[in-house]
Protein backbone atom coordinates (compact mmCIF):
# COMPACT_ATOMS: atom_id res chain seq x y z
CA UNK A 1 0.00 0.00 0.00
CA UNK A 2 2.87 2.55 0.80
CA UNK A 3 3.86 2.11 -2.39
CA UNK A 4 1.31 3.59 -4.02
CA UNK A 5 1.69 6.66 -1.87
CA UNK A 6 2.29 10.15 -3.57
CA UNK A 7 5.53 11.79 -2.47
CA UNK A 8 4.37 14.02 -0.20
CA UNK A 9 2.42 11.48 2.02
CA UNK A 10 5.82 9.34 1.81
CA UNK A 11 7.64 11.95 2.98
CA UNK A 12 5.74 12.19 5.92
CA UNK A 13 4.68 8.61 6.82
CA UNK A 14 7.64 6.74 4.97
CA UNK A 15 9.85 4.19 7.03
CA UNK A 16 8.67 5.48 10.48
CA UNK A 17 9.61 2.76 13.16
CA UNK A 18 7.77 3.61 16.64
CA UNK A 19 9.11 2.58 20.17
CA UNK A 20 6.72 1.01 22.28
CA UNK A 21 5.89 4.50 23.62
CA UNK A 22 3.77 4.80 20.41
CA UNK A 23 5.47 8.70 19.75
CA UNK A 24 3.89 10.71 17.02
CA UNK A 25 7.20 12.29 16.12
CA UNK A 26 10.02 10.07 14.66
CA UNK A 27 12.05 9.38 18.03
CA UNK A 28 15.87 10.06 18.26
CA UNK A 29 17.90 7.45 19.16
CA UNK A 30 21.69 8.83 20.74
CA UNK A 31 23.41 5.91 21.32
CA UNK A 32 26.67 4.30 20.46
CA UNK A 33 25.84 0.78 20.60
CA UNK A 34 23.21 -1.72 21.75
CA UNK A 35 23.03 -3.90 24.41
CA UNK A 36 22.33 -8.13 24.05
CA UNK A 37 19.95 -10.34 26.20
CA UNK A 38 22.24 -13.27 26.41
CA UNK A 39 26.08 -14.64 24.31
CA UNK A 40 24.33 -16.11 22.13
CA UNK A 41 21.94 -13.24 20.96
CA UNK A 42 25.09 -10.92 20.42
CA UNK A 43 26.54 -14.03 18.88
CA UNK A 44 24.11 -14.30 16.73
CA UNK A 45 23.41 -10.91 15.81
CA UNK A 46 27.08 -10.28 15.10
CA UNK A 47 26.50 -13.59 12.66
CA UNK A 48 23.66 -11.93 11.03
CA UNK A 49 21.17 -14.23 11.78
CA UNK A 50 19.02 -11.33 13.44
CA UNK A 51 18.34 -7.59 12.11
CA UNK A 52 18.82 -6.13 14.92
CA UNK A 53 21.65 -2.88 15.19
CA UNK A 54 25.21 -3.74 16.40
CA UNK A 55 27.04 -0.69 16.41
CA UNK A 56 25.87 3.37 15.28
CA UNK A 57 28.41 3.10 12.97
CA UNK A 58 26.70 0.39 11.17
CA UNK A 59 23.08 1.66 11.61
CA UNK A 60 20.91 2.90 14.39
CA UNK A 61 17.00 3.50 14.37
CA UNK A 62 16.54 7.02 13.68
CA UNK A 63 19.27 6.63 10.77
CA UNK A 64 17.18 3.49 9.35
CA UNK A 65 14.14 5.81 9.04
CA UNK A 66 15.87 8.59 7.13
CA UNK A 67 17.27 5.94 4.82
CA UNK A 68 13.83 4.04 4.43
CA UNK A 69 11.81 7.47 3.77
CA UNK A 70 14.48 8.67 1.17
CA UNK A 71 14.40 4.95 -0.43
CA UNK A 72 10.43 5.49 -1.02
CA UNK A 73 11.14 8.83 -2.55
CA UNK A 74 13.60 7.88 -4.41
CA UNK A 75 12.26 4.52 -5.83
CA UNK A 76 15.52 2.81 -4.77
CA UNK A 77 15.74 -0.26 -2.66
CA UNK A 78 18.48 0.63 -0.46
CA UNK A 79 20.62 3.49 1.07
CA UNK A 80 23.48 4.45 3.47
CA UNK A 81 23.38 8.03 5.36
CA UNK A 82 26.15 9.67 5.70
CA UNK A 83 27.55 12.62 7.56
CA UNK A 84 27.67 15.33 4.39
CA UNK A 85 26.86 15.29 1.02
CA UNK A 86 30.72 15.15 0.50
CA UNK A 87 30.85 12.26 2.95
CA UNK A 88 28.36 10.49 0.25
CA UNK A 89 29.76 11.33 -2.88
CA UNK A 90 33.55 10.00 -2.20
CA UNK A 91 32.09 7.06 -0.70
CA UNK A 92 29.95 6.54 -3.83
CA UNK A 93 33.10 7.35 -6.20
CA UNK A 94 35.62 5.39 -3.96
CA UNK A 95 33.68 2.37 -3.15
CA UNK A 96 34.01 0.72 -6.37
CA UNK A 97 37.10 1.13 -7.86
CA UNK A 98 40.46 0.15 -7.54
CA UNK A 99 44.05 1.00 -9.29
CA UNK A 100 44.02 0.94 -12.44
CA UNK A 101 40.16 1.45 -13.15
CA UNK A 102 39.34 4.65 -14.83
CA UNK A 103 36.73 7.21 -14.40
CA UNK A 104 34.10 9.25 -16.46
CA UNK A 105 33.19 12.40 -15.10
CA UNK A 106 31.28 15.41 -16.25
CA UNK A 107 33.80 18.79 -16.06
CA UNK A 108 30.71 20.94 -14.67
CA UNK A 109 31.23 19.26 -10.88
CA UNK A 110 30.84 20.88 -7.78
CA UNK A 111 34.22 21.63 -6.77
CA UNK A 112 35.05 19.29 -3.83
CA UNK A 113 33.04 16.46 -6.30
CA UNK A 114 35.91 17.25 -8.71
CA UNK A 115 38.63 17.05 -5.99
CA UNK A 116 37.45 13.81 -5.53
CA UNK A 117 37.81 12.44 -9.00
CA UNK A 118 39.80 14.81 -10.39
CA UNK A 119 42.22 14.99 -7.64
CA UNK A 120 41.67 12.06 -4.82
CA UNK A 121 41.14 9.33 -7.10
CA UNK A 122 44.19 9.18 -9.11
CA UNK A 123 46.60 9.02 -6.14
CA UNK A 124 45.09 5.77 -5.34
CA UNK A 125 45.66 4.22 -9.49
CA UNK A 126 42.59 5.58 -10.53
CA UNK A 127 42.63 8.03 -14.00
CA UNK A 128 39.85 10.24 -15.03
CA UNK A 129 38.83 12.11 -17.93
CA UNK A 130 36.83 15.07 -17.10
CA UNK A 131 34.51 16.04 -20.33
CA UNK A 132 32.29 18.66 -21.65
CA UNK A 133 28.96 16.06 -20.26
CA UNK A 134 26.78 18.07 -22.35
CA UNK A 135 27.08 16.32 -25.61
CA UNK A 136 27.60 12.48 -25.57
CA UNK A 137 29.71 12.00 -28.06
CA UNK A 138 32.08 13.31 -25.61
CA UNK A 139 31.20 10.71 -22.79
CA UNK A 140 31.23 8.10 -25.55
CA UNK A 141 35.11 9.22 -26.73
CA UNK A 142 36.36 9.36 -23.35
CA UNK A 143 35.51 5.55 -22.21
CA UNK A 144 38.42 2.94 -22.04
CA UNK A 145 38.20 -0.77 -21.55
CA UNK A 146 38.74 -0.59 -18.05
CA UNK A 147 36.31 2.52 -17.47
CA UNK A 148 34.27 1.77 -14.46
CA UNK A 149 32.48 4.77 -13.10
CA UNK A 150 30.62 7.22 -14.77
CA UNK A 151 30.21 10.81 -12.78
CA UNK A 152 27.50 13.40 -13.66
CA UNK A 153 25.48 16.42 -11.88
CA UNK A 154 22.68 17.58 -13.08
CA UNK A 155 21.81 20.43 -13.29
CA UNK A 156 25.06 21.79 -12.82
CA UNK A 157 26.19 23.99 -9.97
CA UNK A 158 26.43 26.82 -10.53
CA UNK A 159 25.56 27.18 -13.97
CA UNK A 160 23.00 24.88 -14.41
CA UNK A 161 23.90 23.12 -16.99
CA UNK A 162 21.58 20.02 -18.17
CA UNK A 163 22.96 16.21 -18.99
CA UNK A 164 21.13 13.55 -20.69
CA UNK A 165 21.06 11.59 -17.78
CA UNK A 166 19.09 8.77 -20.07
CA UNK A 167 21.85 8.72 -22.88
CA UNK A 168 24.82 8.54 -20.65
CA UNK A 169 23.63 5.44 -18.39
CA UNK A 170 22.81 3.79 -21.95
CA UNK A 171 26.63 4.34 -22.65
CA UNK A 172 27.34 2.61 -19.04
CA UNK A 173 25.88 0.14 -19.68
CA UNK A 174 27.57 -0.64 -22.90
CA UNK A 175 30.52 -1.06 -21.12
CA UNK A 176 29.50 -2.03 -17.56
CA UNK A 177 30.63 1.16 -15.85
CA UNK A 178 28.16 2.65 -13.08
CA UNK A 179 26.88 5.66 -13.55
CA UNK A 180 26.59 7.93 -10.59
CA UNK A 181 24.38 11.06 -10.59
CA UNK A 182 24.74 13.96 -7.70
CA UNK A 183 20.67 14.98 -7.65
CA UNK A 184 21.08 17.85 -5.28
CA UNK A 185 20.31 20.65 -7.66
CA UNK A 186 17.13 19.03 -9.67
CA UNK A 187 15.73 16.98 -5.85
CA UNK A 188 14.58 14.15 -5.29
CA UNK A 189 11.04 15.46 -6.74
CA UNK A 190 12.04 17.18 -9.80
CA UNK A 191 14.36 14.29 -11.40
CA UNK A 192 14.33 10.24 -11.27
CA UNK A 193 17.94 9.50 -11.99
CA UNK A 194 17.16 5.44 -11.25
CA UNK A 195 14.22 5.53 -13.59
CA UNK A 196 16.33 7.41 -16.07
CA UNK A 197 19.11 4.67 -15.91
CA UNK A 198 21.76 5.75 -13.15
CA UNK A 199 23.03 2.87 -11.07
CA UNK A 200 23.59 5.12 -7.81
CA UNK A 201 22.07 8.52 -6.88
CA UNK A 202 23.98 10.99 -4.30
CA UNK A 203 22.10 13.66 -2.52
CA UNK A 204 23.95 16.45 -0.09
CA UNK A 205 21.04 16.66 2.70
CA UNK A 206 22.72 19.37 3.83
CA UNK A 207 21.01 21.68 0.85
CA UNK A 208 16.52 21.16 0.18
CA UNK A 209 16.37 17.64 2.26
CA UNK A 210 17.00 19.84 5.89
CA UNK A 211 15.91 23.26 3.71
CA UNK A 212 16.27 25.24 7.12
CA UNK A 213 19.95 25.47 7.12
CA UNK A 214 20.56 23.42 10.34
CA UNK A 215 22.65 20.51 10.01
CA UNK A 216 24.74 18.60 7.78
CA UNK A 217 23.72 15.11 5.72
CA UNK A 218 24.45 13.19 3.13
CA UNK A 219 22.74 10.10 1.61
CA UNK A 220 24.10 7.20 -1.58
CA UNK A 221 21.06 5.37 -2.95
CA UNK A 222 20.86 2.51 -5.45
CA UNK A 223 20.12 -1.51 -5.14
CA UNK A 224 20.58 -3.90 -2.87
CA UNK A 225 23.27 -5.67 -4.90
CA UNK A 226 25.45 -2.66 -5.88
CA UNK A 227 25.10 -1.60 -2.12
CA UNK A 228 25.87 -5.07 -0.60
CA UNK A 229 28.88 -5.48 -3.15
CA UNK A 230 30.39 -2.04 -2.86
CA UNK A 231 29.18 0.42 -0.23
CA UNK A 232 28.32 -2.13 2.89
CA UNK A 233 31.63 -2.63 3.66
CA UNK A 234 33.00 0.45 3.33
CA UNK A 235 30.28 2.33 4.75
CA UNK A 236 31.07 -0.01 7.99
CA UNK A 237 34.80 0.16 7.98
CA UNK A 238 35.68 3.75 7.10
CA UNK A 239 33.07 5.45 9.15
CA UNK A 240 31.20 8.30 7.46
CA UNK A 241 27.88 7.55 9.34
CA UNK A 242 25.58 10.86 9.83
CA UNK A 243 24.47 11.70 13.62
CA UNK A 244 21.39 10.31 15.12
CA UNK A 245 20.66 13.54 15.65
CA UNK A 246 20.98 15.20 12.28
CA UNK A 247 19.06 12.00 10.84
CA UNK A 248 15.66 13.35 12.89
CA UNK A 249 16.58 16.72 11.86
CA UNK A 250 16.87 15.81 8.35
CA UNK A 251 13.51 13.58 9.04
CA UNK A 252 11.48 16.81 9.95
CA UNK A 253 12.94 18.42 7.29
CA UNK A 254 11.93 16.37 4.36
CA UNK A 255 8.26 16.23 5.92
CA UNK A 256 8.09 19.67 4.55
CA UNK A 257 9.98 19.15 0.79
CA UNK A 258 6.93 19.23 -1.36
CA UNK A 259 5.79 22.14 0.05
CA UNK A 260 9.06 24.35 0.16
CA UNK A 261 10.12 23.79 -3.50
CA UNK A 262 6.69 24.52 -4.98
CA UNK A 263 7.04 27.61 -3.40
CA UNK A 264 10.87 28.09 -4.01
CA UNK A 265 10.43 27.14 -7.18
CA UNK A 266 7.83 29.17 -8.19
CA UNK A 267 9.75 32.00 -7.24
CA UNK A 268 12.98 31.64 -9.02
CA UNK A 269 10.45 31.21 -12.42
CA UNK A 270 9.37 34.60 -11.51
CA UNK A 271 12.63 36.29 -10.62
CA UNK A 272 14.30 34.62 -13.82
CA UNK A 273 11.57 35.98 -16.31
CA UNK A 274 11.73 39.35 -14.32
CA UNK A 275 15.64 39.55 -14.71
CA UNK A 276 15.74 38.27 -17.93
CA UNK A 277 14.08 42.11 -18.84
CA UNK A 278 16.23 44.00 -16.98
CA UNK A 279 19.01 46.08 -18.82
CA UNK A 280 21.74 45.27 -15.96
CA UNK A 281 21.38 41.88 -17.25
CA UNK A 282 23.36 40.10 -19.88
CA UNK A 283 21.94 36.40 -19.47
CA UNK A 284 19.98 34.10 -17.19
CA UNK A 285 19.74 30.52 -16.89
CA UNK A 286 16.76 29.09 -15.66
CA UNK A 287 16.17 25.48 -16.52
CA UNK A 288 12.28 26.51 -16.16
CA UNK A 289 12.39 28.99 -19.04
CA UNK A 290 12.55 27.99 -22.98
CA UNK A 291 15.00 29.52 -23.88
CA UNK A 292 17.46 27.38 -21.59
CA UNK A 293 19.78 25.62 -24.21
CA UNK A 294 19.17 22.34 -22.96
CA UNK A 295 15.41 22.81 -22.54
CA UNK A 296 14.76 19.90 -24.74
CA UNK A 297 16.56 17.55 -22.52
CA UNK A 298 14.70 19.70 -19.12
CA UNK A 299 10.94 18.59 -20.80
CA UNK A 300 12.59 14.90 -21.79
CA UNK A 301 13.42 13.87 -17.79
CA UNK A 302 12.95 17.32 -15.62
CA UNK A 303 9.28 17.62 -14.34
CA UNK A 304 9.82 20.96 -12.42
CA UNK A 305 12.09 24.02 -12.92
CA UNK A 306 14.88 24.50 -9.93
CA UNK A 307 14.90 26.39 -7.31
CA UNK A 308 17.96 28.14 -8.10
CA UNK A 309 18.75 30.63 -11.04
CA UNK A 310 21.77 31.95 -12.26
CA UNK A 311 22.50 34.94 -14.27
CA UNK A 312 25.41 37.34 -15.60
CA UNK A 313 25.73 41.08 -15.00
CA UNK A 314 26.53 42.95 -18.06
CA UNK A 315 29.08 44.92 -15.45
CA UNK A 316 31.28 42.28 -14.12
CA UNK A 317 32.31 41.26 -10.77
CA UNK A 318 31.89 44.99 -9.47
CA UNK A 319 28.06 45.12 -10.56
CA UNK A 320 27.88 40.97 -9.01
CA UNK A 321 29.25 42.72 -6.19
CA UNK A 322 26.95 45.80 -6.04
CA UNK A 323 24.17 43.77 -6.55
CA UNK A 324 24.77 41.67 -3.42
CA UNK A 325 25.56 44.34 -1.21
CA UNK A 326 22.55 46.46 -2.00
CA UNK A 327 20.29 43.44 -1.14
CA UNK A 328 18.20 43.81 2.06
CA UNK A 329 16.14 40.01 2.45
CA UNK A 330 18.52 38.00 0.20
CA UNK A 331 21.76 37.30 1.81
CA UNK A 332 24.92 36.62 0.79
CA UNK A 333 25.65 32.90 1.32
CA UNK A 334 27.54 29.45 -0.38
CA UNK A 335 24.38 27.49 0.50
CA UNK A 336 21.74 26.72 -1.38
CA UNK A 337 18.20 25.12 -0.79
CA UNK A 338 17.44 26.91 2.12
CA UNK A 339 14.16 28.58 3.40
CA UNK A 340 16.38 32.16 3.46
CA UNK A 341 16.97 33.49 -0.01
CA UNK A 342 20.91 33.05 -0.67
CA UNK A 343 22.80 34.66 -3.36
CA UNK A 344 26.60 33.77 -4.22
CA UNK A 345 29.26 35.02 -6.44
CA UNK A 346 31.19 31.56 -7.71
CA UNK A 347 33.78 32.98 -9.21
CA UNK A 348 35.62 34.16 -5.77
CA UNK A 349 33.43 31.77 -3.14
CA UNK A 350 32.51 27.99 -4.09
CA UNK A 351 34.18 28.07 -7.59
CA UNK A 352 37.80 30.12 -6.71
CA UNK A 353 39.73 27.50 -6.68
CA UNK A 354 39.40 26.22 -10.35
CA UNK A 355 41.83 27.80 -12.46
CA UNK A 356 40.56 30.39 -14.83
CA UNK A 357 40.34 28.82 -17.97
CA UNK A 358 38.60 26.05 -15.74
CA UNK A 359 36.16 28.99 -15.02
CA UNK A 360 35.72 29.68 -18.53
CA UNK A 361 34.37 26.44 -19.87
CA UNK A 362 32.18 26.19 -17.04
CA UNK A 363 30.75 29.66 -18.14
CA UNK A 364 31.70 31.12 -14.80
CA UNK A 365 32.56 34.75 -15.38
CA UNK A 366 33.23 38.01 -13.06
CA UNK A 367 29.95 39.02 -13.90
CA UNK A 368 28.16 35.32 -12.77
CA UNK A 369 25.71 35.32 -10.04
CA UNK A 370 23.87 32.52 -8.64
CA UNK A 371 20.54 32.81 -6.94
CA UNK A 372 18.85 30.19 -4.69
CA UNK A 373 14.96 31.15 -4.28
CA UNK A 374 13.75 30.66 -0.27
CA UNK A 375 10.17 30.51 0.81
CA UNK A 376 9.78 34.60 2.07
CA UNK A 377 7.14 36.07 -0.14
CA UNK A 378 7.59 36.45 -3.96
CA UNK A 379 6.74 39.95 -4.48
CA UNK A 380 9.57 40.70 -1.24
CA UNK A 381 12.11 39.30 -3.06
CA UNK A 382 11.56 40.80 -6.80
CA UNK A 383 11.26 44.26 -4.28
CA UNK A 384 14.62 43.41 -2.94
CA UNK A 385 15.59 42.81 -6.20
CA UNK A 386 14.81 45.29 -7.86
CA UNK A 387 15.37 48.31 -5.31
CA UNK A 388 19.34 47.01 -5.75
CA UNK A 389 19.48 47.06 -9.54
CA UNK A 390 18.35 50.73 -9.17
CA UNK A 391 21.40 51.57 -6.77
CA UNK A 392 24.08 50.20 -9.43
C1 LIG B 1 26.08 19.64 -6.16
C2 LIG B 1 26.65 19.43 -4.82
N1 LIG B 1 27.10 18.23 -4.46
C3 LIG B 1 27.63 18.00 -3.24
C4 LIG B 1 27.77 19.01 -2.32
C5 LIG B 1 28.42 18.72 -0.99
O1 LIG B 1 27.51 18.70 0.04
P1 LIG B 1 27.89 18.93 1.59
O2 LIG B 1 28.20 20.36 1.73
O3 LIG B 1 26.67 18.47 2.33
O4 LIG B 1 29.07 18.07 1.89
C6 LIG B 1 27.32 20.30 -2.64
C7 LIG B 1 27.47 21.41 -1.67
O5 LIG B 1 27.30 22.55 -1.98
C8 LIG B 1 26.74 20.51 -3.92
O6 LIG B 1 26.30 21.74 -4.29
Amino acid sequence: MSKNWRPATKLVHGGTLRSPYGETSEAIFLTQGFVYESSEAAEARFKGENDGYIYARYGSPTNDMFEKRMCMLEGAEDSRAMASGMAAVAAAVLCQVKAGDHIVAARALFGSCRYVVETLAPRYGVECTLVDGRDLANWEAAIRPNTKVMFLESPTNPTLEVIDVAGVAKLANQIGAKLIVDNVFATPLFQKPLELGAHVVVYSATKHIDGQGRCLGGVVLSSKEWINENLHDYFRHTGPAMSPFNAWTLLKGIETLPLRVKQQTSTAAAIADFLAEQGAIAKVIYPGRADHPQADIIAKQMTGGSTLLCFEMKGGKEAAFKLQNALEIIKISNNLGDAKSLITHPATTTHKNLSDEARAELGISGGTVRLSCGIEDTQDLLDDISQALKGL
